[in-house]
């Protein structure tokens, strides 16, 4: 039977660098694999509004957009890829537009847990990826993916990314592992005991703060190696099944304390009523 890798594409350039990975992991998969793809950058993706309604009765947004349908063709998809250009040191704001939506998530529960995917971070300059990586790897797992590998890669005009013999083997390896979790590839950096995430937050207190699953712990070094003691918090999203529906409970929960508290959260809000002005959006005048 075909399976279908959905790629999604955080940027806005058509055949640019993100694309382009992106089909060369598809073609890398094998026959029997078709494409789908979501450049985000030119779909509507409304901001969320914080209605939290796609957290109760029918577990839907009500925006009126293109959100749902990429949300299907994720839900639908047996892998996916995810590539993100870095702009100004994270990842393009379409790839955020879109995971701020994420409480969606929580409706898509069994079709989304486990699936297969890998990030890609492309950057123009050496070294100058900022987050992107992080944020690739953030937007699989709050999408619930098992994230297979992640890779940042270097290229600036459109192509560049794909002209250099060492990134087509990254995309070959990307493709290996979604095709077969075994061939997993070991970290050659310190990484999260719990998430494999690379990207720590020191804290002032001795511990350090895993930027992707944010657990925390004491680290030391051994051997010359940093090592960390993380431990999962009390709000994890995504480190097991069982945490993604907790937290699930404890944001609907939230409605009930709402209730519970709104006098005093209203004299509160009173107090700054009428403070400032706000820049108004801008009346077009058809002419
Ligand atoms: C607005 C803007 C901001 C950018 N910021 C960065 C940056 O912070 N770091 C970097 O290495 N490259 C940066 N780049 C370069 C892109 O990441 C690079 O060209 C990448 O290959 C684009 O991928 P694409 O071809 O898929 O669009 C920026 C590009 C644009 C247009």
């Amino acid at each position: 039977m075909v399976k279908t890798l959905l790629g999604i594409s955080a940027s806005p350039r058509k055949l640019g660098n993100c694309e382009l990975f992106i089909k060369e992991i598809f073609k890398q998969l094998g026959e029997d694999w078709e494409l789908r793809l979501a450049r985000l950058p030119q779909l509507d993706i409304k901001p969320c509004r914080a209605c939290y309604e796609c957290l109760f009765n029918q577990m839907r947004c009500p925006q009126q957009d293109d959100f749902l349908q990429v949300m299907d063709a994720l839900a639908e998809a047996d892998a996916y890829v995810v590539a993100a250009p870095a702009y100004l040191l994270s990842a393009n704001g379409s790839l955020k537009k879109f995971l701020d939506r994420g409480l969606q998530f929580y409706a898509f529960v069994d079709e989304l847990w486990g699936k297969p995917a890998a990030g890609v971070a492309i950057a123009g300059i050496e070294g100058m990826e900022g987050s992107t990586k992080r944020d690739v790897e953030s937007f699989i797992k709050l999408t619930l993916g098992d994230l297979r590998g992640s890779a940042v890669v270097y290229g600036a005009l459109p192509g560049e990314a794909l002209l250099s013999s060492a990134n087509r083997e990254t995309a070959e390896e990307l493709a290996r592992v979604i095709l077969d979790p075994a061939k997993r590839v070991s970290p050659v950096v310190p990484v999260c005991p719990l998430c494999g995430g690379d990207t720590f937050r020191f804290l002032p207190d001795g511990r350090a703060r895993c930027m992707l699953c944010s657990s925390s712990g004491p680290w030391e070094l051994e051997n010359g190696s940093l090592r960390f003691h993380v431990s999962a918090g009390e709000h994890q999203f995504f480190l097991s099944k069982d945490d993604v529906n907790r937290h699930a409970e404890w944001l609907r929960g939230m409605k009930e304390k709402f209730l519970l508290r709104k006098q005093d959260l209203k004299a509160v809000v009173k107090e700054y009523l009428g403070v400032g002005t706000f820049i108004e959006r801008k009346q077009i005048v058809e002419r």
